[in-house]
């Protein structure tokens, strides 16, 4: 049973110089190959994402643009990331829920996640969330 203790913030190589920077994710930076990329973008200030645990997919997020929160949850504990560098990510495995809010003015959230889109892996509903983690 996954638990926010299980949740990493992973710090990307970052390579500097005078023209700028490059971080980099290669194939040993995440415990998973990747089967889709997604982002969000032009998210108003107001808006809260997410709002949902995966049963299978794990997730990672990268601001690769500006500012967000994400608020998450394993139906005992919970815990908040602001996520404002594009060299930090935040890993997300199965299990734990997530609710992303307070995004800033161009933000961008880059999602790398471990499965394509099913929505048959989706729990979004938090009630029957809490009962699953809690059973
Ligand atoms: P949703 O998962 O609710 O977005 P978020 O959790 O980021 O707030 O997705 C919004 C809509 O987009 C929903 O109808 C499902 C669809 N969608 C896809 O078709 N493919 C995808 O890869 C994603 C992430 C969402």
């Amino acid at each position: 049973m996954k638990t926010i203790n299980d949740i990493q913030i992973v710090d990307l190589p970052k390579i500097c110089d005078i023209r700028g920077n490059i971080s980099v994710i290669e194939n040993n930076t995440l415990p998973y190959k990747v089967e889709r990329v997604y982002y969000l973008f032009d998210v108003p200030s107001s808006a809260r994402r997410g709002g949902h645990s995966h049963i299978k997919q794990s997730e990672f997020l990268i601001a690769v643009s500006g500012s967000f929160n994400v608020l998450l949850k394993d139906g005992l504990n919970e815990t908040i990331v602001t996520l404002n560098k594009p060299d930090k990510g935040l890993l997300i495995p199965n299990g734990i829920w997530r609710e992303l809010e307070n995004f800033s003015s161009g933000a961008v959230c880059l999602v790398l996640a471990s499965d394509v889109y099913s929505e048959d892996d989706y729990i979004r509903d938090y009630n029957k969330f809490v009962a699953l983690k809690t059973k």
